[in-house]
């Protein structure tokens, strides 16, 4: 029996089991409708199926219980005084709180193109009058049943995105800690490899403090690779043998060749290191000279890392303020002349200079 709208029974009972196990429990809804007698049908009916009907008889008044009730899902005609079917289905498909509502346009109007042009305006079902109540009820399940399989799913969504991020982020931190030991690790070997000799125990940890200040007074934006290159700048002599490395006296040319082996060794080492790969040039050129005569391999000028170059002068710097076996240490005015005198040809004379100022400011 139909409703015109007319209703054949008040009750249903042959839904599938997946959208019958959506049932009202509650679940609040609102039917639209200027006719008085055809609301109170279908909410007689929907209050047998466990829902909680709200009910207002034009767009206007609808707006103002959906903003009240916040109602799951709506029933709406199209024709009706004050503010029409259309109009209400443009409001709340264009509003971002309220455009996840199912809409179910049920009307007389009953043509093709009423239906694509109401579907078309967003609507998410589109029932003609006369209806009948068992179907309009299988349907607004249908839509719930859908919306909430659509939450469930959104939901599952970000909490997989949490658990994600969350695993991201204890790899990203697993991934920090493993660099960290890692360089600890090499610094401890430059730390063991120079500890073996009190005349450059602790050199490359000055050498850093002063690349570092010295790349801080250029405002670089590298100042940590330049630390960590100073740091671990002569690594490659680990390879070299304590009776060489040590010799208190002049080295023969095999032996210096050796000893002069050491930035390549260090950015082999280094090298093969992926988080460490920057510092390579680095290590590679920092016993390169401003003028072309340095080695491995002579570059000059600008051709040489602007970190090598600062390692070079902070190398030197050290080197000659401390002891070695075959003389004192130079005073630290002495230092800055010898500096200043080679400025132009062992060292970067832009470099020397921001050197000077901050031995100058302290
Ligand atoms: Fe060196």
């Amino acid at each position: 029996m139909l409703i015109s709208g007319g209703v054949g029974c008040y009750c249903h009972t042959s839904l599938k089991p997946e959208v019958s196990s959506v049932n009202g429990s509650g679940t609040k809804i609102l039917i639209v409708d200027d006719e008085e007698s055809l609301r109170s049908l279908i909410e007689i009916y929907l209050s047998n199926n466990n829902y909680e009907v709200i009910s207002a008889s034009n767009g206007r008044e609808a707006l103002e219980k959906i903003d009240r009730d916040k109602p799951e899902i709506i029933v709406s005609d199209i024709m009706m005084p004050e503010m029409d079917g259309y109009e209400l289905l443009g409001i709340l498909k264009g509003s971002a709180e309220y455009s996840d509502i199912p809409v179910i346009m049920l009307t007389s109007m009953d043509e093709d193109m009423d239906k694509i042009h109401g579907l078309s305006a967003g609507a998410d079902d589109y029932m003609t009058k006369p209806f009948n109540m068992e179907e309009l009820l299988l349907r607004i399940e249908k839509l719930l049943f859908l919306k909430r399989r659509i939450a469930g799913a959104e939901y599952r969504f970000t909490e997989s995105q949490k658990l994600l991020d969350l695993t991201k982020e204890e790899l990203l931190k697993a991934h920090k800690q493993l660099k960290k030991i890692m360089l600890e690790s090499l610094e401890g070997l430059v730390t063991a490899l120079e500890a073996r000799d009190k005349y450059t125990r602790g050199h490359s940890e000055r050498v850093a403090a002063y690349a570092g200040g010295i790349a801080r007074e250029m405002n670089l934006d590298n100042i940590d690779t330049i630390i960590i290159a100073a740091r671990l700048h002569d690594i490659g002599k680990i390879g070299v043998r304590d009776n060489i490395l040590y010799k208190g006296e002049k080295l023969t040319k095999e032996e210096k060749a050796i000893i002069e082996a050491h930035p390549v060794k260090g950015a082999e080492i280094i090298g093969k290191i992926s988080f460490l790969r920057d510092i390579v040039p680095a290590v590679k050129y920092h016993h390169e000279r401003y003028d072309g005569t340095g080695f491995p391999e002579g570059l000059r000028g600008d051709e040489i890392p602007l970190a090598a170059k600062i390692i070079a002068v902070a190398d030197t710097f050290d080197a000659i303020t401390t002891d070695r076996p075959y003389r004192k240490g130079l005073d630290f005015d002495h230092a800055l002349n010898e500096l200043q005198g080679n400025a132009g040809t062992q060292f970067d004379p832009v470099v020397i200079e921001y050197f000077l100022k901050i031995l100058n400011t302290k």
